[in-house]
This record gives C-alpha cells, sequence and structure tokens, in this order.
C-alpha cells in the first residue's frame, strides 16, 4: 500500500464525517503491519466534549478488532491547509502506535512525521510505574 493510496482512502472516509456543528470534515486511514486499512472520520455531538476526532475513529476500530502493529496513519480534511493532528489524538497515537508515519495530507501534496516531533517529552505508560 503506496502513501498515496492511503491518502486516497482517508479522503474516502471524509464522505462519512458527522459534522454538522463545524462543517469541518475530517478522514483518516490507518496502515496495519499485516497490510490492512483502518478508516475513520470525526463524529460530533451536541454535548461538543463527546466529539470523536477521525484519527481516534480508526484507531480505536483497529483496537477493538484486535490490531496491535501499525505501519502508518494518514489525515486528509476539508481545509485547503494540511490538518495536524489534536493533542487528544496525539496522545493516543503515543499509547498505541508509536513508530508510525503520520502522514499530514492536503490533495497530492503531503509532510511525514514522528509522534516525537508532533508530540515531544510525552506522557507514557513508562511514567506510570
Ligand atoms: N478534528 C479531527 O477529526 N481531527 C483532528 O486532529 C483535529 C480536529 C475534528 C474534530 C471536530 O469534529 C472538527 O475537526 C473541528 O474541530
Amino acid at each position: 500500500m503506496t502513501y498515496e493510496k492511503l491518502i486516497e482512502k482517508a479522503y474516502e472516509s471524509m464522505a462519512f464525517s458527522y459534522s454538522p456543528y463545524s462543517n469541518f470534515k475530517v478522514g483518516a486511514a490507518l496502515l496495519t503491519k499485516s497490510g490492512r486499512v483502518y478508516t475513520g472520520c470525526n463524529i460530533e455531538i451536541a454535548s461538543f466534549g463527546a466529539t470523536n476526532c477521525a484519527e481516534r475513529t480508526a484507531i480505536f476500530k483497529a483496537i477493538s478488532e484486535g490490531e496491535k502493529e501499525f505501519v502508518a496513519i494518514a489525515v486528509t480534511s476539508s481545509s485547503r491547509d494540511f490538518t495536524y493532528p489534536c493533542g487528544i489524538c496525539r496522545q493516543v497515537i503515543v499509547e498505541f502506535a508509536k513508530d508510525i508515519d503520520i502522514i499530514v495530507a492536503k490533495e497530492y501534496d503531503y509532510e511525514v512525521y514522528k509522534i516525537e516531533e508532533l508530540l515531544p517529552k510525552s506522557f507514557t505508560q513508562i511514567d506510570i510505574k
């Protein structure tokens, strides 16, 4: 699976975005080591704090189906600019997929990051022990 194809899948999942409050559509596509792709969109709730971002939708779908090893996540949105994962999603990525490539895309242009760049000096499981 090329990163271009993964980005395409993230764009496709934006069709399912439930975002009546912000009208801001986000899509994500998470690639597992075995080659499966879990997609996700943002899902907004009238009590805004209950909203789920596209990245977390994709990651939680994968985790809930027993997936443990990941390669990359692509993130797309209806904005003309790049949409970077929010703070909560960064914390979720560091929990479940700390080695992955984080692909932030707009149309045919994309940037690739590691979580250490987006969430340096993070608080993780090690800190609790
Ligand atoms: N959103 C995401 O889905 N992912 C992000 O990383 C940033 C924000 C969503 C949440 C909400 O539905 C909308 O974008 C506006 O904040």
